[in-house]
This record gives structure tokens, C-alpha cells and sequence, in this order.
């Protein structure tokens, strides 16, 4: 009673009691459901995964379809939300303009706010899932100046997606399937990590029961950071940075053991795994596949693997037990998609999302759930009187 324990950065304080993803950090074991990450990523879809992570259990083929369908009559945007779009500056980073988009949805669709009504729920989630995507490519084209298309039901949400980023109107888009498979395989991948920074902040956000929309808009800036989901894109700029200086893998690796302010190994270390991402490998074993069927050659690749190499070798690396993380491979991917870097953390929500969605939900069904509110140890000054201003 009365005494509080410091734990900053939550590394042993157990939030809550989940039932939706297992991690075992030790032994680089990640399953949704129970299921493991390996057989989700090869034989499931990303729209499955997100049924069973919010759902609890693989849908039958009935149920898989009429959630497919649901979605796919959501993924318009009110016309005056994508008015939205023309407001914001041609420069501004993606996932603001997601995050803030994501917020106008709270306003737009008032009749799916109660967090207790499970209709309602249910639509804000088919809702999200809906329309992510669609807010995701308007600012993908918003930033380089084309128009934004009005999304065609009659594709799937990756390929309608992708669609979205790169087609043109009035002209048909050929889809690669073998691209939309790769960019469905990631979005798995990314689906859920139980109580990371943003799903933890969608959880504080929601436990005052705050709506879905809100909830989520928190989780989008909570991931936009270079620590979290931000490392997809600070990975890229890393790489280009060491290409630009003669690919000195080495003098780099100097800078970041010698804690260079600023200098890490964006892509590596995480405070789960401290063995190799099971992610990680999964989009390590694809990457080359992947530019090879998009005929790109990235010599980036070839320098993101020495770069890992040296570091896996590396007392330094090897004594804190760091390893690549998911988003290590992840942006050569993206950009060989032809993604922007700025965009590849946007992406990542994408993929997140149906996370999110079944965290928050599961915590507002919880009866044990209580409103989210550390304590803290005060260090500060004790009391003492107030000073007027011609004393001071
Ligand atoms: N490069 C160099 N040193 C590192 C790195 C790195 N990437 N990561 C950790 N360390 C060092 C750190 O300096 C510390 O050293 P010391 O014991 O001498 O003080 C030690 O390793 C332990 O690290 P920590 O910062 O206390 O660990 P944490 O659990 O608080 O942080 C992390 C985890 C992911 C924020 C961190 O590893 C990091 O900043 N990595 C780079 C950014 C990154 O790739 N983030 C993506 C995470 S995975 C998916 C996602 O969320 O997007």
C-alpha cells in the first residue's frame, strides 16, 4: 500500500491478460491464436488473419466471404473527408495525414462511436479496415501530386490498394499477383505484436472509453517513431547514408558502438526478442525472391546483409543480444514496390491495424479492464511559497 515501483519503459509490468499473441522472445517463437507466424505467412491471407486475430478462431469459408464483402462496401470516403486531403501541405509526412484522417473518421461516422455496443463495433471495425487503405493511397498521391482514385470493389483490398498508389484513371491496372502476395505476406506479418508501444497506447487511449477511431489515430502517431515503426523507413535512410560515404559498413559500426548521439543500428535490437525476429527471417528468406520478380537489383540488399553480418559477429551486438527486428528487410522491399521511404511506416499501420482493433476490443470486453493510469515517483521540489515577481 502507498509504495510505487518504478518500472520505466514498462519492461516487467504486465499490462493485462491477453489472450491474442504469444511471444517468446528467448526462442524467437511468435503466434497469433496459437497459431505460429510461419504457417500464417504461408498459407493464410491478410483479411483471414485479421478475422482470426479480432474474432479469436479461422473462419469458416462463409465467414471469411461475408467479411471479405462487408469490407468491401466500406471503402469509400465520404466526400468531404477526402477534401481533407487538399488541406494539408504537398511535403507533410504520411503518417499525420493518416493519423489525422483517421481521427475525421470519429466525426464522419457518429451512428459506430459506442464502444459497448457490439453492432456498432463491429461496423467501426469493418469501417477501419475498410477505409485504411483508402486513406493510406490518397496520401500517398496527395504528397506526389496525382489524382485520387475511387477505390473498384471488384479487386481485393491488396490489389485495390496498390491500385490506388500507382494506377491512373481511365486506365486499366495490370496487377503483379505476385507483388500483392508479397505485400499481403508482410501485412501478416506486421498484424499484431501484443503490448508494443502503439497497441499500448491504443489500449490507454480506449480504456477511457474512448472511441475505436480515436483510439486507433493515437496508436498511428505512437507508431510513426523512429524507435517503433518509424525503423522502416530510418532503416533506408541508414543504408543510403552508408552507401553515400563509400559503403563503409565498418567506420559505421565504429559510430555505433562508440553511442554516437543518434547513431544506432536502426532495424536491430528489440525489447522482446533477444534472438533473431521470426519476422525478421521470414521477410530476410523473401527479399530476394521478391527483387528478383520485380527485376530490381538493389545494392542495398547486398549491403544490408554484410551490414548484418558484421553486426551478428560483434561482441557488441553479440553481448546485448541484438538481432534484426522486422523492420531490418522490410523497406528494401517496399522501396522495390516503388514506395516512397517516407511511406513504408504507413504500411506498417496498415498491417498493424487489425491488432489494434482486436486489443482494444478485447480490452473494453474485459471486466477486469480498468482505466489506464500510472503512478509516478515525484522528484521534484517541496513545497515552498510563491515568489513575486519583483523578487525574482
Ligand atoms: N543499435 C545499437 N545499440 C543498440 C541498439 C541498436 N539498434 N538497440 C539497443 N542497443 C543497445 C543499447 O544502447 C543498450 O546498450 P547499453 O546496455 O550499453 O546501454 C542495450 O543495447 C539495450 O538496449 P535498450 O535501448 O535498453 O533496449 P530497449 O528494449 O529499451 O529498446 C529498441 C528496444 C527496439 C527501442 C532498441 O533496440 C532500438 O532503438 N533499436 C533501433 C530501432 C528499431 O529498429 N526499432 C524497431 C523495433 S522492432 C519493430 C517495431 O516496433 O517497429
Amino acid at each position: 500500500e502507498g509504495v510505487v515501483t518504478l518500472d520505466p519503459g514498462y519492461t516487467n509490468t504486465g499490462s493485462t491478460t491477453s489472450k491474442i499473441t504469444y511471444i517468446d522472445g528467448d526462442a524467437g517463437i511468435l503466434r497469433y491464436r496459437g497459431y505460429p507466424i510461419e504457417q500464417l505467412a504461408e498459407k493464410s491471407s491478410f483479411l483471414e488473419v485479421s478475422y482470426l486475430l479480432i474474432h479469436g478462431e479461422l473462419p469458416s469459408k462463409d465467414e471469411l466471404q461475408a467479411f471479405t464483402d462487408r469490407i468491401s462496401r466500406h471503402t469509400l470516403l465520404h466526400e468531404d473527408l477526402k477534401r481533407f486531403f487538399d488541406g494539408f501541405p504537398r511535403d507533410a509526412h504520411p503518417m499525420p495525414v493518416l493519423s489525422s484522417a483517421v481521427s475525421a473518421l470519429s466525426t464522419f461516422y457518429q451512428d459506430s462511436l459506442d464502444p459497448f455496443n457490439k453492432d456498432q463495433v463491429e461496423l467501426s471495425t469493418v469501417r477501419l479496415l475498410a477505409k485504411l487503405p483508402t486513406i493510406a493511397a490518397y496520401a500517398h498521391r496527395k504528397s506526389v501530386g496525382q489524382p485520387l482514385l475511387y477505390p473498384d470493389n471488384s479487386m481485393t483490398l491488396v490489389e485495390n490498394f496498390l491500385r490506388m498508389c500507382f494506377g491512373f484513371p481511365a486506365e486499366p491496372y495490370e496487377v503483379n499477383p505476385k507483388l500483392a502476395k508479397a505485400l499481403d505476406l508482410l501485412f501478416i506479418l506486421h498484424a499484431d505484436h501484443e503490448q508494443n508501444c502503439s497497441t499500448s497506447t491504443v489500449r490507454l487511449v480506449g480504456s477511457a472509453h474512448t472511441n475505436l477511431f480515436a483510439s486507433v489515430s493515437a496508436g498511428i502517431h505512437a507508431l510513426a517513431g523512429p524507435l517503433h515503426g518509424g525503423a522502416n523507413s530510418a532503416v533506408l535512410e541508414m543504408l543510403d547514408a552508408i552507401q553515400a560515404d563509400g559503403g563503409d559498413i565498418k567506420s559505421f559500426v565504429k559510430r555505433v558502438k562508440d553511442k554516437e548521439p543518434g547513431v544506432k543500428l536502426m532495424g536491430f535490437g528489440h525489447r522482446v526478442y533477444k534472438n533473431y525476429d521470426p519476422r525478421a527471417a521470414i521477410v530476410k528468406a523473401t527479399a530476394d525472391d521478391i527483387l528478383n520478380e520485380l527485376h530490381v537489383t538493389d545494392p542495398r540488399l547486398e549491403l544490408a546483409k554484410e551490414l548484418e553480418q558484421v553486426a551478428l559477429t560483434d561482441d557488441y551486438f553479440i553481448s546485448r543480444k541484438l538481432y534484426p527486428n522486422v523492420d531490418f528487410y522490410t523497406g528494401l522491399i517496399y522501396k522495390a514496390m516503388g514506395f516512397p521511404t517516407k511511406f513504408f511506416t504507413v504500411l506498417f499501420a496498415i498491417g498493424r491495424l487489425p491488432g489494434w482493433i482486436a486489443q482494444w476490443r478485447e480490452m473494453i470486453e474485459d471486466p477486469a479492464s480498468k482505466i489506464g493510469r500510472p503512478r509516478q515517483v515525484y522528484v521534484g521540489e517541496t513545497e515552498r511559497d510563491y515568489v513575486p515577481m519583483d523578487k525574482r
